[in-house]
């Protein structure tokens, strides 16, 4: 499937909420602004294959593209702070189209629906006359809006990463998987850093250069490739498939899907920063999920991306 730019108003009011609190930064993307482009391989592992017709899935190794990003809307934020980290994959399949997988360091998400992550963005506005965030404003809005806890729980202890290459990175979102067969199973998608995950204390992240995550991979890659497992969780019949506040059970069973190696930075940096990375674009044999956010954010990136291909 293709993702076709679309806008609606909400999704303009919230990437104008999203400038109000990051800025806004000519040619940079609304959110996960610094980012870097790595060439990689995918190479499935073959147990997926019975679950879901997707060429990625199958028995071929694809090329893909990986973007690591730090969260904020500004392009300067530091490194070694605790912040949100961004994993986008695009899976290059053999007819020639592509296929994302967008994933960051939290394991569910701070908002169920468009509308409260609005709220949400409104919350964290700051003061104009203090200049800062109100924390009463979003301890409102967390009582106001109490499944979004657990995220703001993962927020608080989100780990200063090592590496780019030794953060778990969750999709959050589920995703419905169908078979040759025309069976349909929901599922949901984590990268493992083969090193499993390595964190900083908060005084070595202090003493990081501003921007170290991104010559501290290109430095690992001499040494070889870096690795990651795509591990996807199988939903049970009653678990939520449209809330992205709600993980599922810890015990649901998990098929490894395949491996992903990745070898050297792209060559052609500015040309993937200029491609979108959106979770909704999906191929034969995956589908959405209701997730009314999962649908949101494909309008939400192609407003982003109308801004800062104008470089606005
Ligand atoms: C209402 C919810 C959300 C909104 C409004 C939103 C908004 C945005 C925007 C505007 C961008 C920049 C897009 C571009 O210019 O290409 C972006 C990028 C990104 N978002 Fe979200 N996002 C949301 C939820 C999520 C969730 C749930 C995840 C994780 C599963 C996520 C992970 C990312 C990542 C990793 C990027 C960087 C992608 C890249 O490297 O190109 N976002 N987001």
């Amino acid at each position: 499937m293709t993702s076709q730019p679309t806008t609606s108003t909400l999704a303009v009011d919230v990437v104008d909420g999203m400038e109000r609190i990051s800025g806004a930064y000519p040619g940079y993307r609304r959110a996960h602004a610094r980012g870097v482009c790595f060439d990689a391989t995918f190479t499935p592992s073959g147990d997926a294959a019975g679950l879901t017709t997707a060429a990625h899935l199958q028995h071929a190794q694809v090329p893909a593209t990986v973007r690591f990003s730090n969260s904020n809307g500004s392009p300067h934020t530091l490194d070694g702070a605790r912040a949100g980290r961004g994993m986008a994959v695009k899976f290059h399949l053999p007819d020639g189209t592509a296929t994302d997988l967008v994933a960051v360091n939290l394991p569910v998400f701070l908002a169920s629906t468009p509308e409260n992550f609005l709220n949400l963005l409104a919350a964290l506005e700051k003061d104009p006359i203090t200049g800062t965030t109100d924390p009463a404003r979003l301890a409102a809005y967390i009582q106001h809006n109490p499944e979004a806890a657990a995220g703001f729980q993962a927020v608080a202890t989100m780990p200063i990463p090592v590496s780019y290459g030794t953060v778990r990175y969750w999709a959050i979102h589920a995703f419905e998987w169908t078979s040759a067969a025309g069976q349909s199973r929901f599922v949901r998608y984590r990268w493992e850093p083969d090193t499993g995950p390595l964190d900083l204390s908060e005084v070595d992240g202090a003493a990081q250069e501003p921007e170290y995550l991104t010559g501290e991979l290109v430095r690992r890659l001499v040494d070889g490739p870096v690795g990651f497992t795509l591990r996807v969780q199988l939903a049970e019949p009653g678990d939520p498939t449209d809330d992205a506040t709600k993980a599922w059970p810890a015990d649901r069973e998990e098929i490894v899907a395949g491996r992903l190696e990745i070898t050297a930075p792209s060559a052609d940096q500015e040309r993937w920063a200029g491609e979108i990375f959106d979770p909704t674009r999906v191929t034969d044999g995956i589908a959405l999920s209701a997730d009314p956010i999962l649908a949101f954010r494909h309008d939400a990136y192609a407003v982003s991306y109308d801004r800062r291909s104008h470089n606005a």
